[in-house]
């Protein structure tokens, strides 16, 4: 195996010079005299795509990340030869190819400076074992170039000074340094001299990056195998790279249901079904809001795939008809892993139309996992995912089963050192049969999808709710995901902080840890600072290995269960943020948190920062990572900002203490903000919600802030019948005016806005509400300033002395 780029090896070969040069519309080609082809695709102004061949012609072109619904076209598109290069211009970016050794450098079209800039550039070495090549690309690492990005990489957030691998792996109890772990998203983002961008890697082999650490000045990516086949994505702005490279591999292919952003219940394994139905009664005795609960590989028969063990669940469709009453949505595990079983029907239907992967002589691939010996179905068939969507039919259509895990998809074989198929076994890759070195990575992608695919068709008209451990970019469209098995450690919440916030720079928002750790036994303490965490993820689940003892919210002493319903609570009151968060990342990308650096990336203090987070665009938040803290310091972002819990305000742009004694944590909301907020409910849908709460946050300046709702389930709001709200707020010393600005067809249940502002440097005397005065008293009920308004309001003015 390749570990380093190796640069100096004699086996490296280069392109040689141009001889030749092609446009086709949107597409150039650049031919050299070996043989070697570049070929440059304008994707949009600030996209183009490199794609490199060593033998004169390109394979077919096939890509399971590249969602059809990308967006393509450009306003400029120029190409001029000069003596020594070629120069493509577009309206974001000047592209100049060297003629002689196919060297390619990237400007930024308007201030001409230097984003991007091959060192050795595209280089390759032919790969005697396996046929093909070994594709490589070195870049220059500019001075000052931070490093983001890759999915779950369990790393510092700078990629900077490190080596990384994709090769998706079950990595039971991983640490800090555990590379590669469960997923495959090659893409980065570079950030020098205050301008982003990305490279998206789109190889599914094996792939390597080295972030400047072989050579202080290189970066470079290369591959066991495929096309050095790359998207160069500019912003400059971090978070428009990001949505750049989720508009390329997809969006969600809807919202998730609005309960499915409530609080989930998760342990290996709630059984038999007394023990299902004593945990969610629990919830419900005490108080404490939960939406979700989970059946691990227990709830089946010998741990057969689509099947019941009765003795354990006799009646499960009346089982989740009765949790189903008491607002709970059932989740049930589902794994790739086929019981090597004659009586077994999955297996029979698997076995009658040869749908299992096979080994490269013939035979079925058979590998070990919970049910013994088992075959796999190849999803990269569409008949096998096809079959597979079908076998949902029963749990979903009938037993009413709302959401499927699917777990072990890197895919995990136990009892073998490489703990996966062995490199031979084929794949059809949807038409482009290849070997597993190639299908590997994207193995559990295309479970996932066949997965959903099967669950929105029986779950129709609702929105199916799937996740997955293993992804490959692109699985975002189809699925939410967890960062697999973890540890009940201080560290590892550290790790689950920047896992969750790297993968929403990496495309992939819709993604939580295990809270309070999978494997061993965390503290009450840690267990609750771990869910005041989870509290702000966007996928929000405790799960733990059932031999490592309980991890219910009531398993450690009371004071940790108060802390636990406060901050679930929480989270229930801020769902109508989150859900308007959620819609601007399926509407245009946007990540539903934000790194320090994504939030602020011109202030250099971000780039280095790990902790800190802003969940959806106006809400920062730091976790507590320590035993004992009775708060921690941390960096506030420049601006100024709301203490949640006080509502005295700081001034951001360096870091300064926060108090956060063990039922509190770091909470801070931007000054000028509006933020939605719903009253309590035990589960999603518990009450009509008839008023809508909105937190103003007086601000001397301008802010807009937004309010999504629709029916929070089912397709309406994609034929417009949705509520958008945005809201312009206006502070100046002696008057605040809010605006509103009214979207959509959905008429929403709530009639009013309970209107309470904090932190108004003035006493009132005045308020209009769309240009007529209403009574003084109306707007301090309780010496507070509050006040009831119609939902439709166009303007509040607000006056003072
Ligand atoms: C794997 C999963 C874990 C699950 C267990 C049993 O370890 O990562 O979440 O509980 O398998 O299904």
């Amino acid at each position: 195996m390749i570990t380093n780029t190796d640069l100096e090896y004699k086996g490296n070969q280069l392109p040689a010079n141009i001889v030749k040069f092609k446009k086709d519309v949107d597409t150039l080609y650049f031919f050299t005299s070996n043989d070697v082809v570049l070929q440059i695709t304008i994707v949009r102004d600030s996209v183009i795509r490199f794609r490199y061949t060593t033998t004169g012609s390109f394979e077919k072109d096939f890509s399971y990340a590249i969602t059809k619904y990308a967006s393509r076209g450009y306003n400029k598109l120029e190409i001029e030869e000069h003596t020594n290069a070629f120069q493509i211009t577009t309206s974001k970016l000047i592209c100049n190819i060297n003629k002689s050794d196919l060297k390619v450098s990237i400007f930024d079209a308007k201030d001409k400076s230097l984003l991007n800039q091959d060192e050795i550039g595209f280089h390759w070495e032919e790969s005697y074992e396996h046929g093909g090549d070994i594709v490589k690309m070195s870049k220059v690492s500019n001075e000052g170039e931070s490093y983001y990005g890759l999915g779950d990489k369990s790393e510092h957030m700078n990629l900077k000074g490190k080596r990384f691998q994709n090769w998706a792996t079950d990595s039971y109890a991983y640490g800090k340094e555990t590379d590669p772990i469960y997923k495959a998203i090659p893409f980065f983002i570079g950030l020098h001299h205050k301008k982003a961008y990305g490279i998206f890697f789109d190889n599914s082999f094996r792939v390597f990056f080295d972030f400047a650490q072989e050579k202080r000045n290189v970066t470079s990516f290369w591959a066991h195998g495929g096309e050095m086949n790359y998207y160069f994505i500019y912003g400059p702005k971090m978070n428009d790279v990001i949505e750049n490279y989720t508009d390329l591999t997809g969006k969600p292919h809807s919202l998730p249901p609005l309960w499915a952003l409530g609080f989930h219940q998760c342990k290996w394994s709630y059984y038999p079904e007394s023990k299902v139905k004593e945990v969610t009664a629990k919830f419900r005795d005490l108080k404490i809001p939960c939406d979700a609960i989970y059946l691990d590989i227990d709830y089946m028969e010998g741990f057969r795939c689509f099947t019941w063990n009765k003795d354990y669940f006799p009646d499960p469709k009346r089982m989740v008809k009765e949790l189903a009453d008491q607002g709970f949505k059932t989740v049930a595990i589902i794994d790739p892993g086929i019981k090597v079983d004659k009586d077994y029907w999955v297996y029979q239907e698997g076995l009658k139309n040869d749908y299992f992967c096979r080994r490269a002589d013939g035979p079925y691939m058979k590998g070990k996992v919970w049910p013994g010996e088992c075959y796999f179905p190849d999803y990269t068939r569409p008949d096998v995912r096809e079959w597979w969507s079908g076998l949902f039919k029963e749990l979903i259509e009938e037993i009413g089963v709302k959401g499927v895990w699917n777990d072990m998809n890197e895919p995990a074989v136990m009892e073998v050192p490489n703990k996966t198929f062995p490199d031979d076994v084929r794949h059809d890759y949807d038409g482009n049969p290849c070997s597993h070195r190639k299908a590997h990575n994207i193995y559990g992608m295309q479970m996932a999808r066949a997965t959903y695919h099967g669950l929105k068709k029986f779950c129709y008209p609702k929105r199916p709710f799937v996740i997955t451990r293993s992804a490959y970019s692109g699985t975002q469209r189809y699925t939410s995901t967890w960062t697999g098995d973890n540890v009940a450690t201080w560290e590892h919440l550290w790790i689950a902080n920047i896992q969750v916030q790297r993968m929403a720079m990496s495309g992939f928002s819709f993604a939580g840890s295990d809270i309070g750790g999978f494997a061993e036994q965390p503290s009450g303490e840690l267990f609750a600072r771990w869910v005041q965490l989870g509290a702000f993820h966007p996928f929000f689940r405790v799960h733990s290995s059932g031999d490592h003892g309980d991890q219910e919210p009531w398993s450690f002493d009371e004071e940790v269960t108060n802390v636990v319903r406060k901050f679930i609570e929480l989270r229930y009151q801020l769902l109508p943020y989150l859900y308007t968060a959620f819609w601007n990342y399926v509407d245009h990308g946007e990540p539903l948190l934000k790194s320090m650096v994504l939030y602020d990336q011109d202030d250099q203090q971000t780039h280095y920062r790990t902790d800190e987070f802003i969940f959806g665009n106006q809400i920062l938040i730091c976790p507590i990572l320590e035993p004992n803290a009775k708060g921690r310091r941390m960096f506030i972002p420049r601006g100024k900002w709301y203490n949640f819990w006080n509502d005295k305000v700081v001034k951001g742009g360096r870091e300064m203490w926060a108090d956060a004694d063990i039922d509190s944590m770091p909470f801070f909301i931007k000054a000028g903000a509006i933020i939605p907020v719903y009253p309590v409910q035990q589960y999603v849908g518990e009450k009509e919600i008839d008023q809508m709460t909105l937190a103003v946050y007086y601000f001397e300046g301008k802010e807009d802030s937004q309010l999504f709702d629709d029916a929070h389930d089912g397709y309406d709001y994609i034929k417009g019948r949705y509520s958008l709200r945005t809201f312009k707020l206006t502070g100046k010393p002696t008057e605040l005016i809010i605006q509103q600005h009214k979207e959509g067809k959905y008429i929403t249940t709530y009639e009013t806005f309970k209107v309470n502002i904090h932190g108004l440097p003035f006493e009132i005397k005045e308020v209009q509400i769309d240009n007529v005065q209403i009574p003084l008293e109306q707007i301090k009920p309780n010496g507070k300033n509050s006040l009831v308004v119609d939902k439709n309001f166009n303007e509040i003015h607000i006056k003072g002395v």
